[in-house]
């Protein structure tokens, strides 16, 4: 049992056994955390970056395996011209930066989504960190980076159908097993549990495939604000729910 205290400075219990291998985040709200206080977007997602820090390091105390957050996504690009470039300069500093907190952390870092519509530096970035950290054996942390889980299941799809056209298999023989190979999240189990913050309560896009059997959680706090408390009171929350997987208990 991990002693926690929530928001009402309640004592509460999470059953160690019971910890979610995997979570997935939507970190949603920098911007209102950045317009509540008058700054620039850049600052809110400046902030954003610090609580994915604080929250890594959190998941990483709960022992959680694989921690996957949607930090751009294959929309995003439709924001001005200035808060994209913000947003990729700050990635520029995080992939620098993270990598000796990852080597410390012993955490592997990955990236899904389709890279190759960043810029070229990010990209050697991308590559260099996932080397540098591919046998660390701590936690998995897998940052979502031009993501879509529509754009992900089309890659998939022309994928396999090129496979299916030279042979490799015949088009029957594919099953959920064989196309998850072909998803960026290969060989990483679903997500137990789906986190966004702000309110919103909408998936946007992410991890479509993934996300069936999922619980979400929805938090009301903007993502800057949210905490250790915040992602532990949502565990607590997903272990005192029943999951029946489309069966009847
Ligand atoms: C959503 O908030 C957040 C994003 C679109 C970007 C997520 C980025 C980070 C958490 C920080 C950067 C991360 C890295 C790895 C550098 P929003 O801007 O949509 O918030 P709003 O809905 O209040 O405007």
């Amino acid at each position: 049992m991990v002693p926690f205290f929530n928001n009402n400075k309640e004592q509460l219990q999470l059953d160690k056994n019971n910890i979610p291998k995997h979570i997935a985040i939507i970190m949603d709200g920098n911007g209102r955390w950045a317009a509540k206080r008058a700054l620039p977007k850049k600052a809110g997602h400046r902030a954003g970056a610090k609580t994915l820090e604080n929250i890594s390091q959190a998941a990483i105390n709960l022992g959680i395996e694989h921690l996957t957050v949607y930090a751009f996504s294959t929309e995003n690009w439709k924001r001005s011209e200035e808060e994209v470039k913000g947003i990729m300069d700050l990635l520029r500093e995080y992939l620098k930066t993270y990598i000796d907190r990852a080597k410390k952390d012993n955490v592997r870092v990955h990236i899904i989504g389709d890279i190759t519509r960043l810029d070229k530096d990010i990209q050697q970035q991308i590559v260099e960190l996932e080397g540098l950290t591919k046998d660390k054996t701590g936690m998995n942390l897998h940052i979502a980076l031009n993501y879509g889980g529509r754009d992900e299941l089309l890659r998939a799809i022309r994928k396999v159908s090129q496979d299916v056209v030279k042979g490799k298999y015949k088009a029957e023989e594919i099953g959920e097993k064989e196309l998850e190979q072909y998803l960026d999240t290969k060989e990483i189990p679903d997500p137990e549990l789906l986190i966004r913050t702000s309110g919103e309560e909408r998936i946007s896009n992410f991890l479509l495939w993934q996300i069936a059997y999922s619980e979400l959680s929805f938090s009301e706090k903007l993502w800057p604000d949210f905490t250790e408390y915040d992602l532990q009171q949502a565990i607590y929350q997903y272990q005192n729910r029943e999951r029946r997987f489309g069966g009847r208990k």
